[in-house]
């Protein structure tokens, strides 16, 4: 591939399609990294904004949450679905998850679900995950010699854990399914519900109409479940608002899904894409560990999120302007050479790996415990039953700019 010009490179983090190109996303962000790590990046229909490239920038800026915060722009969104989200809210109606909070009310509400993703949580649930893995590991033999890992696999495995944990009953899982898709892989034809932002304020819509029921109902009757924790939680001695309680079931309902399903499939793509590597952790399951963390870097299932300067300030000597957005690069991050060995080798054994898929700082992923924990189960209980495994045909990239990943891998193998 040729080399882009600076300003295509630029332009390419603003472009959902090339999200689904991995080369021509590597191709950009490999030059920003050695050309213009703080890139100003105007490509309609989204408002200007910096793009942050190298991994040391990303985690001091993360770090700096006093100087950097996340309202009003969280995330890279069109300008008009921006202002849609914004009229929404002031009628009462929009979506403030953690993801859009800073301090000092981010911490109260993050406080409010933390010990369900503590480690002690996590050992009372690890049975139910490794049940969940054993189920779909006998579905893969089942179902064999071929299927498409993702549509049959990796999508469905995260949602049962998180409604396991929230406490939903099985049965909501095809509307969950659906909503949480339409909401994240938003820019992607196939899962969208349609073009709008009118269709994007339906899907949150349906949303909070379930999770409202929800609220009223383990508010009467309260339950031990992650569900109840948030419908009873208080702040300073009031219950939660309406849109932070309804904002804190979909962050759960949509963080805790498409994210493992993308860092899932993109683990076993790479382990067939690597036969070498694929054999040596079959050979020496203790890499487990490392195995899970590098399949993480390698998916980067969360492209970016996105931080306001509140003053005039500068990174790497670049002048950023108070109400200036940065974009923080992920992918970029975690093949940033000067913090990776050998960056674009998928190595199972790699020791350290400060790999930037979790973030960093106040806002690191609440449920990377819980995530780590699903994927460690379901390649402990697949590697020892895979016999062989290769690729069925070509796979697919969801055209996201947010959470995204592999949306078809469809694979042909033997599991016992
Ligand atoms: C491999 C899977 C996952 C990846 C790659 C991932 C990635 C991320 C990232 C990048 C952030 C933002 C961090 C920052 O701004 O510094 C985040 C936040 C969050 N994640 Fe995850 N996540 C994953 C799985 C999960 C799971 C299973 C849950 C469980 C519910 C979850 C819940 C959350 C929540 C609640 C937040 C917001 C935290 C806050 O703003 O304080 N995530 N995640």
């Amino acid at each position: 591939m040729s080399t882009p010009t600076m300003d295509e490179a630029a332009k390419v983090l603003a472009d959902p399609s090339a999200y689904a190109d991995d080369e021509r996303l590597h191709a950009a962000l490999t030059h920003l990294r050695a050309n213009n790590p703080v890139a100003w990046v105007d490509n309609p229909p989204y408002r200007p904004f910096w793009a942050i490239t190298k991994h040391a920038d990303i985690m001091a800026i993360e770090r700096a949450n006093d100087l950097f915060l996340s309202e009003p722009r969280p995330l890279l969104a069109a300008a008009e679905v921006d202002d849609a989200l914004k009229a929404q809210m002031e009628a009462g109606m929009g979506l403030r998850t953690l993801i859009h909070m800073d301090d000092p009310h981010h911490r109260k509400v993050r406080a409010i679900g933390a010990d369900w993703f503590r480690p002690k949580a996590m050992r009372a649930l690890k049975v139910r995950v490794d049940e969940l893995a054993k189920r779909y590991v006998d579905k893969m033999r089942d179902i064999g010699p071929e299927c498409d890992f993702v549509e049959e696999i990796a999508v469905n495995f995260p949602l049962y854990v998180i409604l396991s944990l929230l406490g939903l009953p099985e049965d909501d899982f095809p509307r969950m399914m659906k909503l949480t898709q339409e909401m994240f892989g938003g820019q992607d034809a196939e899962h969208q519900r349609g073009d709008s932002p009118e269709d994007l304020l339906a899907v949150l819509t349906d949303f909070f109409n379930y999770f409202s029921a929800l609220t009223a109902s383990r508010r009467a009757n309260p339950t031990e479940d992650l569900a109840s924790a948030i419908a009873n939680g208080r702040i300073d001695g009031e219950l939660m608002s309406d849109v932070d309680t309804l904002s804190y079931y979909v962050i759960v309902a949509s963080a805790g899904h498409d994210t493992t399903k993308d860092a899932i499939s993109g683990g076993l793509h790479a382990l067939i894409e690597n036969p070498g590597e694929l054999k040596r952790l079959q050979e020496n399951m203790n890499l487990m560990p490392t195995a899970v963390e590098e399949m993480i870097r390698w998916a980067t299932p969360v492209k970016e999120f996105m931080r306001t300067a509140a003053e005039d300030t500068e990174v790497r000597g670049v002048r950023i302007a108070k109400g200036e957005s940065v974009y923080l690069a992920y992918v970029s991050g975690n093949r940033d050479e000067e913090i990776f060995d050998d960056p674009f080798r998928f190595d199972v054994g790699r020791d350290p790996n400060k790999h930037l898929s979790f973030g960093y700082g106040v806002h690191f992923c609440l449920g990377a415990a819980l995530a780590r924990m699903e994927m460690n189960s379901f390649f402990t209980e697949l590697l020892p039953r895979l016999e062989s495994i290769e690729l069925a045909g070509k796979p697919e990239l969801s055209a996201t700019t947010f959470v995204g990943g592999l949306k078809h891998l469809p694979i042909r193998y033997s599991v016992r």
